[in-house]
């Protein structure tokens, strides 16, 4: 019995390369010449796999349409059972055979990964949402939450070990203007407006004070000291900032549903301890620089400022203060010497792309990682308005994440008032939840995420189109044939599959993709991969279940083999949606 292998083209290839290496043996080409020309075709539909003639030409010395001819006649019969070869304008088509589709299915089936390997395990610091205390978390931050927390999924599920970092903004110079700013509300007041999330009032406010009062920035700036020094009565202060701003970024994510827990906070200013010692490290292997008075480092690539200048990565100023860079090659060391990470993966926009380059460029100078370890910033671009602006409120302010998901479940919640008055009103508004919610990630997550997106309510709801409620409408769906149905799902263990019509064959070859799909969607970092796939599996399914009838049906074999592809199609949306850390609702 042949063996499931990831992607059904690869152990299509498989199959049938004994045949093809027996028949250009007859002809006298060697296996070199030919080998690499056999692979999946180009356009979906012609056929499975190609194999190109026209650089065997010169060899063969006829022309592409007649090798490709004469390969074809002398293929025997026995590949029939796997595949049916055909040739046109010079290339020889492979297209598999039902029965070796239905054999290849029946291993899926069975399978409760559905047929995504376990790979061996490598350790993974995934460094995502990243807000800043005392500050609004904003849109950017919503992206890197949604797909941060989907890359981990899919890293999980492929059997790796992986860190959750929360590497929130919690240190620096601000807090000093935002403790006096405290101190002047009193800690009560500021703790309530801190916790419901008017953070962007609150630092508004202190700055404008630091810029206005003269009495106030010197207030703030002693404050930083007394915060770096670690004064006891200060670091008190400090942490209700952090805390009351951690209890609005906590029901952020409680309401998005991820997966980031208190525990995975690291903050920036956990990094603190280990600053003098970069620095010390830097200066022993000799690339540590001062340059005007500060501590800085010129990567080897060569980074060029507005006027021409080589341009350094700063990682001490010149008031003694640590920067931003000097935190990132904190972490870094943190990270592959504590963590035992082979893999550091950011999330973070693309306006840092030069800051991670130089971090890493520079943590493999210093010796902190080597070429064993891979550094990878995962970038991704705005979130716009209507108008191509970055969104902002109707006021111009960031906007409160809290009251832009509470928006998206109750525009959800119409929208299935709309599709399914029946629902109970219980029932009802956990699907808006669902609903809802999963609208605002998958729009996030279905743009290739290093293009900026267009924020826009009436699509992301919509049922139609490459839309989350489209993919749980279609999972809900199959659910509900089931329901009407008097065979439940559990009933179909080892099912034979009868595959046919030409819309069922190509959902069953959908189905086949799945794991290369997460393969390439872990590869790349890139969850749109995903999306898109579950996309055209949903949609393949609906012109199957338009043309394929399933329960009305006189052959009872076919109705279970069919209602199997259903089944097999459920499953693989709801575990896609599951990878992308959105619900499937039953009922909708
Ligand atoms: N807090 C930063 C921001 O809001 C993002 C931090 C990203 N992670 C990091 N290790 N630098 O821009």
């Amino acid at each position: 019995m042949r063996g499931h292998e990831v992607c059904y083209l690869k152990s299509l290839i498989r199959d049938v390369y004994p045949f093809f290496k027996e028949v250009f043996a007859s002809l006298g080409l060697e296996e070199e010449l030919w080998s690499n020309l056999l692979g999946p075709a180009t356009i979906e539909g012609h056929s499975d796999i190609a194999l190109p003639c026209h650089s065997l030409s010169s060899s063969l010395r006829k022309s592409p349409v007649d090798i490709s001819e004469h390969i074809v006649s002398l293929f025997s019969d026995d590949i029939l059972n796997i595949a049916k070869v055909s040739s046109k304008n010079g290339f020889v088509n492979v297209s598999a055979t039902s029965s070796w589709i239905e054999e290849q299915i029946s291993y899926i089936f069975a399978d409760d990964r559905l047929g995504v390997k376990i790979d061996d395990s490598r350790t993974f610091a995934v460094d995502y949402s990243a807000p800043n205390v005392a500050k609004e978390m904003h849109v950017g931050h919503l992206r890197s939450t949604v797909i941060g927390d989907s890359i981990v999924r899919l890293l999980l599920f492929k059997g790796h070990t992986v860190y959750r970092e929360n590497h929130i903004g919690d240190w620096g110079t601000p807090f000093g203007m935002l403790i006096e700013h405290l101190l002047d509300l009193g800690e009560d007041k500021a703790a309530k407006e801190l916790g419901v999330g008017d953070l962007d009032s609150f630092y508004k406010q202190a700055r404008s004070k630091f810029n206005s009062s003269a009495d106030f920035a010197s207030r703030s700036r002693n404050r930083v000291v007394l915060l770096q020094g670690g004064d006891k009565e200060t670091l008190r202060l400090w942490k209700i900032l952090v805390s009351e701003s951690m209890r609005y970024f906590n029901d952020v994510y409680s309401i998005l549903g991820v997966l980031l827990k208190d525990s995975d906070i690291k903050g920036e200013s956990s990094y603190h301890d280990l600053l003098p010692i970069v620095i010390d490290r830097l200066t022993k292997t000799n690339i540590l620089v001062n340059s005007n008075g500060a501590d800085v480092v010129f990567p080897t690539k060569k980074w060029l400022n507005r006027e021409g200048g080589e341009m350094p990565a700063i990682i001490r100023k010149k008031d003694g203060g640590y920067n931003y860079s000097a935190t990132d090659l904190a972490c870094i060391i943190d990270r592959i010497e504590r963590l035992n990470c082979t893999d550091l993966v950011y999330v973070v926009g693309t306006p840092q792309k030069q800051h991670f380059e130089m971090i890493f460029d520079i943590a493999l100078m210093a010796g902190f990682m080597s070429d064993k370890h891979n550094a990878t910033h995962v970038n991704f671009g705005s979130v716009l308005n209507q108008n191509g602006k970055i969104l902002k409120s109707r006021e111009g302010n960031t906007i409160k994440l809290v009251d832009l998901l509470s928006e998206s479940v109750s525009r959800a919640e119409a929208v299935i008032i709309d599709k399914n008055p029946n629902l109970s009103p219980d029932e009802r508004s956990k699907v808006a939840k669902m609903i809802g919610i999963g609208a605002v990630k998958y729009a996030d997550l279905s743009t290739e995420r290093s293009k900026d997106y267009i924020f826009d309510w009436d699509k992301m709801l919509s049922l139609e189109g490459n839309t989350a409620p489209y993919l749980q409408y279609a999972h809900a769906r199959i659910c509900s044939i089931f329901s009407k149905s008097d065979i439940p799902p559990s009933s179909l263990s080892n099912p034979i599959f009868i595959i046919i019509d030409k819309e069922e064959e190509l959902l069953a070859k959908r189905l086949l993709l799945f794991s290369n799909i997460i393969e390439d969607t872990i590869i790349n970092y890139s969850p749109h991969r995903l999306c898109n796939y579950l996309h055209s599996l949903a949609s393949s399914f609906a012109s199957f279940y338009e043309n394929c009838p399933v329960l009305k049906n006189e052959d009872e074999k076919i109705i279970k083999s069919r209602l199997a592809l259903c089944d097999l199609t459920s499953r693989t949306l709801k575990l896609g949606l599951e990878l992308l850390g959105i619900d499937s609702p039953e009922k909708m």
